[in-house]
C-alpha cells in the first residue's frame, strides 16, 4: 500500500466515503478536484468482457470482441503453471489495451459437488492445484500492471440461493479445502484486488465476515490489496468496510455511501478505518490508472494462435483403445454430432465473452488428409427424439472406417446462477451412440463440457478425447490431436464418479433453503473415492498420451523429493507427474493422501529428465482447529509419485518429527470421519465437528419476511408473496420454452435476490420506502 495521507487528508468525509462503491456497473466513482481518476472493473476470467452499451452482469448484453481462451477448468488439465502465466499476460495484455483496471477472475472456488452450474469458471476438487495455477495467472494478469481478482472468497459451493445461503462448514475443511487454493492465490500472486462471495459462511455474509476477512485473509495472509463485493454482494454496508470489504460493486445510487458518513458521525464507525479503506482504493486506482499509460496493440491473431495453444495443452485424451488415435491419413471417418459444427467452447453468466472469432471442427477436419465421408447432426442439442436425425447419422457411420461422434453438455446446463440438476448428458445423445456402437466398433467420442459428466457409454466406445470447454480455438486443438500433430498431455483436474450418488456431497448437495451443511467435511473429490476406495470412472490427475512413461530413482527429503521420468515411446510428449502424501499413522482422521506437489516435463522419445518438487510447509500438516494452526503429527508418511492418483509409479517412505500439537477429536463420536464414511453422517457427529449447533436448513416458513429474504421464500406464503414468487417462476419457465436460457436465469437472479438488493441495484429507483410497502403487503397473508 503507497501513503497517500496527505492526498485523504484533503477530502471531505463524503468524498472518502464516495471511493467505497462504484460510479455505475463497472467503474468507480472519480474525484475529479483532487485528479483521482475513476477505474473500470470488468470480466473475467477467461477474456475480457468488456461491455459498451448496456450494462449486466449475467451475459445478457453485448461486450467488444475480444478473445476466449479456455475457461479455468480445461486450463486447469493443463496442470501448467507456465502456461497459466502465459494465458494471464494474453489477458492482461487486452484488458490493458482497453484501459480496464481489474480483470474480475480467476475464479478458483472449489468444485465441491459436480452439478455446480459454475464449475466450468473453476480450476479443480483440489486446493493445492487450483491455487498454484490461480496464482501463476494472477502473475500473468498483473504483469500489465493491471489488478486481475482472485473470485469468489469464499465458500461459494453452489448457484442456487447463492445471495442467501449460509453454507455451514468446519473449521478444519474451511482451511484445508476451501481457503487453501486462496492462500496461495493471495500469498503466492499478490493480487492487487480479492472479491468477495455472495453467501454467508457459518452464518455470516462472506463479505463482513471479519474471520474470513480480518484473521485469515488481512491477518495471517498479510493481504495488501483491496476487497471488492461480487455484484450486488453488500449486505450491511458499515459491517462489510468494518470486515475490510472497501469497494462495494455496483454503484448503489449514493446509498450505502449515505450509510457510511452517517455512521462516522454517529461514531457507530470510526474514521480510520474508513481512511485505511480510501489508501487501499487509490493504491489500486493510481497503480493501475499509471500502467494504462502506455498500452500494447493486441495483435488478436497471435491471440488466437495462443487460445489454440492452451486448449492443446489442456484436453484430456481418457480412452484410446487398440491406440484407435491418432487417426491415420486416408481413413474414412464419419463426423457425428452438433458439437462439430456448433461447437460449444464457454460457458454462460457473467464469464460470456464475444470471441473474436470460433474455429469449428468441422471445417478444420475437412482440410485435413482424411477421408471425410460427411456430416450428420445426430441429435437435437437440446433434447428430444428425433428418429430421422439418428437414422441419418446410423447410414453415415456404416460407409466409415471411423465414427468421430461431437456430444457435449449445451448451453443452458452450465450457467451462472443455476446448478445441473443431474450428471448425465441429454437422452438422445446417449440412445444415438448406443445406437452407433452397434453397428460400429471404432467411434470416437470427442466431448465438450466444463464439468463432469457420467458416461454410460465407456465401454462401448474405444477413445474418449475430452476437449472440456476448449475456447474459440478449441476445435482447432482437437483436430490436432485428432491427426496426431499433437501428443495430448492434459489430466483431469478433477474426479469423474461413475454416477452422481457416489460423490461425497451427493446427500446434502445443494443447501435447498437457509444453509448448505458441509457434512462430508474435508472428504471432497479424491480425498473420498480415494479414501473410501469408491470406484470411479476416470481418476483425479488420469490423462493418456501417445508416448508411454517409465519413473525411477525416488529421493525424498522433508524439504523436496526428485525422481527421473523417461520416455519410452516412439513420440515425443509430456508426463505430468503427481506427487501425493500419506500420513500412515494419524491419529486425526485424513484422507487416503493428498496433492502436495506436480510437475510436467516434455521427453523426446527415449530421453529422460530428473524432476524436482519442493515441499513447502503444508506438506504433511493437517489444521488442528483446537489450536488455530497447522500442526504436523510425528511418524510415517508415504511419499507417493504417480501418473495419476491411482497410477503410482513409486513409494518412499519418510519418518518425520512433527509437533504434535494436542487435539481433541473422539474418534468414536466421529467415527464415520474416521472411516470416511461421510454419506452416513449423523447430526451429534456434524455438530461436534463444527462446534456448534447450525441453524434449521429451512426457511422459517411462517414467519414474516424481511430485508434480507427473498422473493423465491414466497411459495411459503400466501396472498401477494406467492402470486409474485409464481409470476417470476413463470416468466422463467416461458423463457425457457421460449428457447432463452440466459435470460431465464437472471430471472434467477431476481427470484433470489434479497430485497435490501432491489433499492441498491435499481440504484434508488426502487426506493427502500416501496420496498417497506411491498414487505407489508407480502407480510399481510
Ligand atoms: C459474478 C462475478 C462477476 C460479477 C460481475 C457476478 O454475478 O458472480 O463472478 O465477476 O457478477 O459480472
Amino acid at each position: 500500500m503507497t501513503n497517500y495521507k496527505e492526498l485523504i487528508s484533503k477530502m471531505t468525509l463524503e468524498e472518502k466515503a464516495s471511493l467505497m462503491s462504484g460510479d455505475n456497473f463497472w467503474n468507480t466513482k472519480p474525484i475529479d478536484r483532487l485528479g483521482i481518476p475513476s477505474i473500470m472493473l470488468t470480466d473475467g476470467p477467461h477474456g475480457l468482457r468488456k461491455q459498451g452499451g448496456k450494462a449486466d452482469h449475467l451475459g445478457l448484453n453485448k461486450s467488444i470482441p475480444a478473445t476466449c481462451f479456455p475457461p479455468a477448468a480445461t486450463l486447469a488439465n493443463s496442470w501448467d503453471l507456465e502456461l497459466l502465466n502465459e494465458v494471464g499476460t494474453y489477458l492482461g495484455k487486452e484488458a490493458a489495451s482497453e484501459q480496464v483496471s481489474v480483470l474480475l477472475g480467476p475464479g478458483l472456488n472449489i468444485k465441491r459437488n459436480p452439478l455446480c452450474g459454475r464449475n466450468f469458471e473453476y480450476f479443480s476438487e483440489d486446493p493445492y492445484l487450483s491455487g498454484k495455477l490461480a496464482a501463476n495467472m494472477v502473475k500473468g494478469i498483473q504483469s500489465h500492471g493491471i489488478s486481475a481478482c482472485p473470485k469468489h472468497y469464499a465458500v461459494n459451493s453452489q448457484e442456487h440461493m447463492r445471495m442467501t445461503i449460509d453454507e455451514v462448514v468446519d473449521e478444519r475443511a474451511l482451511r484445508e479445502v476451501y481457503l487453501e487454493g486462496f492462500r496461495y492465490a493471495v500469498e503466492e500472486g499478490q493480487p492487487k484486488t480479492v472479491m468477495s462471495s455472495y453467501n454467508k459462511v457459518n452464518g455470516e455474509f462472506a463479505n463482513e465476515n471479519k474471520h474470513l476477512m480480518q484473521d485469515i485473509l488481512y491477518g495471517e495472509w498479510d493481504y495488501q490489496g483491496v476487497v471488492v463485493t461480487d455484484w450486488g454482494g453488500n449486505n450491511d454496508r458499515v459491517e462489510g468496510l468494518k470486515a475490510g470489504n472497501q469497494l462495494e460493486m455496483p454503484s448503489a445510487g449514493g446509498i450505502t455511501d449515505k450509510e457510511i458518513v452517517d455512521a462516522i458521525k454517529t461514531g457507530k464507525l470510526s474514521e480510520d478505518v474508513l481512511d485505511e479503506a480510501v489508501e487501499r482504493m487509490l493504491t489500486l486506482v493510481f497503480d493501475t490508472k499509471e500502467a494504462l499509460r502506455n498500452t500494447e496493440k493486441v495483435d488478436y491473431e497471435e491471440h488466437h494462435k495462443k487460445a489454440i495453444d492452451a486448449a492443446k495443452r489442456s484436453m484430456v485424451l481418457l480412452k484410446n483403445d487398440e491406440s484407435l488415435l491418432p487417426l491415420r491419413q486416408g481413413q474414412r471417418v464419419a463426423v457425428i454430432g452438433d458439437f462439430a459444427k456448433a461447437p460449444r467452447y464457454q460457458g454462460a453468466g457473467s464469464s460470456l465473452i464475444n470471441p473474436t472469432k470460433v474455429d469449428n471442427a468441422w471445417d478444420l477436419l475437412a482440410e485435413t488428409e482424411l477421408k471425410i465421408v460427411g456430416y450428420e447432426q445426430g441429435f437435437n442439442r437440446f433434447g428430444g427424439k428425433n428418429e430421422s436425425l439418428k437414422n441419418s447419422a446410423l447410414r453415415l457411420a456404416r460407409q466409415a472406417d471411423v465414427v468421430l461422434l461431437f456430444l457435449g453438455l449445451d448451453e443452458g446446463s452450465e450457467a451462472e446462477g443455476v446448478d445441473r440438476q443431474d450428471m448425465r448428458l441429454r437422452g438422445n445423445q446417449l440412445e444415438l451412440v448406443n445406437e452407433l456402437s452397434k453397428v460400429h466398433d471404432n467411434i470416437v467420442v470427442v466431448l465438450s463440457g466444463g464439468s463432469v459428466i457420467e458416461m454410460p457409454f465407456v465401454n462401448d466406445v474405444k477413445s474418449i478425447l475430452h476437449g472440456y470447454l476448449g475456447g474459440q480455438g478449441g476445435a482447432s486443438a482437437v483436430r490436432d490431436i485428432l491427426i496426431g500433430d499433437y501428443n495430448p498431455s492434459g489430466k483431469l483436474a478433477e474426479t469423474y464418479p461413475i454416477k452422481y450418488e457416489d460423490v461425497s456431497s451427493a446427500p446434502y448437495y445443494p443447501g435447498l433453503e437457509a444453509t448448505a451443511e458441509h457434512r462430508e467435511s474435508i472428504f471432497i473429490g479424491y480425498r473420498y473415492f480415494d479414501t473410501k476406495h469408491v470406484p470411479v470412472l476416470f481418476p483425479f490427475g488420469h490423462g493418456l498420451s501417445y508416448t508411454q512413461f517409465e519413473y525411477s530413482d525416488l529421493e525424498v527429503t522433508e524439504q523436496s523429493i526428485s525422481f527421473k521420468v523417461k520416455n519410452v515411446g516412439m513420440l515425443a510428449g509430456e508426463e505430468i507427474s503427481q506427487v501425493y502424501i500419506k500420513s500412515t499413522n494419524s491419529s486425526v482422521f485424513r484422507a487416503n493422501k493428498e496433492l502436495k506437489g506436480f510437475s510436467k516435463v516434455h521427453l523426446e522419445p527415449s530421453e529422460s529428465k530428473e524432476v524436482k518438487i519442493e515441499l513447502d510447509d503444508h506438506a504433511f500438516a493437517y489444521y488442528n482447529s483446537f489450536i488455530n494452526g497447522w500442526s504436523v503429527e510425528s511418524g510415517l508418511y508415504e511419499i507417493q509419485v504417480g501418473s495419476s492418483i491411482e497410477d503410482i509409479r513409486l513409494t518412499e517412505t519418510l519418518e518425520l518429527q512433527g509437533d504434535d500439537a494436542p487435539h481433541q477429536y473422539d474418534q468414536e463420536v466421529l467415527k464415520h470421519y474416521y472411516q470416511g464414511d461421510v454419506h452416513q453422517i449423523t447430526d451429534t457427529e456434524f455438530h461436534q465437528l463444527l462446534g456448534y449447533t447450525p441453524p434449521n436448513p429451512l426457511w422459517d416458513r411462517k414467519g414474516k419476511l424481511g430485508y434480507n429474504d427473498t422473493i423465491a421464500q414466497g411459495r411459503y406464503k400466501k396472498g401477494f408473496g406467492k402470486a409474485l414468487y409464481l409470476v417470476v417462476l413463470l416468466t422463467k419457465k416461458v423463457l425457457h420454452v421460449m428457447g432463452k436460457p440466459l435470460q431465464a436465469n437472471n430471472v434467477m437472479f431476481v427470484m433470489n435476490m434479497p430485497f435490501r438488493q432491489i433499492p441498491r441495484f435499481s440504484q434508488g429507483k426502487v426506493s427502500e420506502k416501496m420496498i417497506d410497502r411491498l414487505l407489508k403487503l407480502i407480510n399481510l397473508w
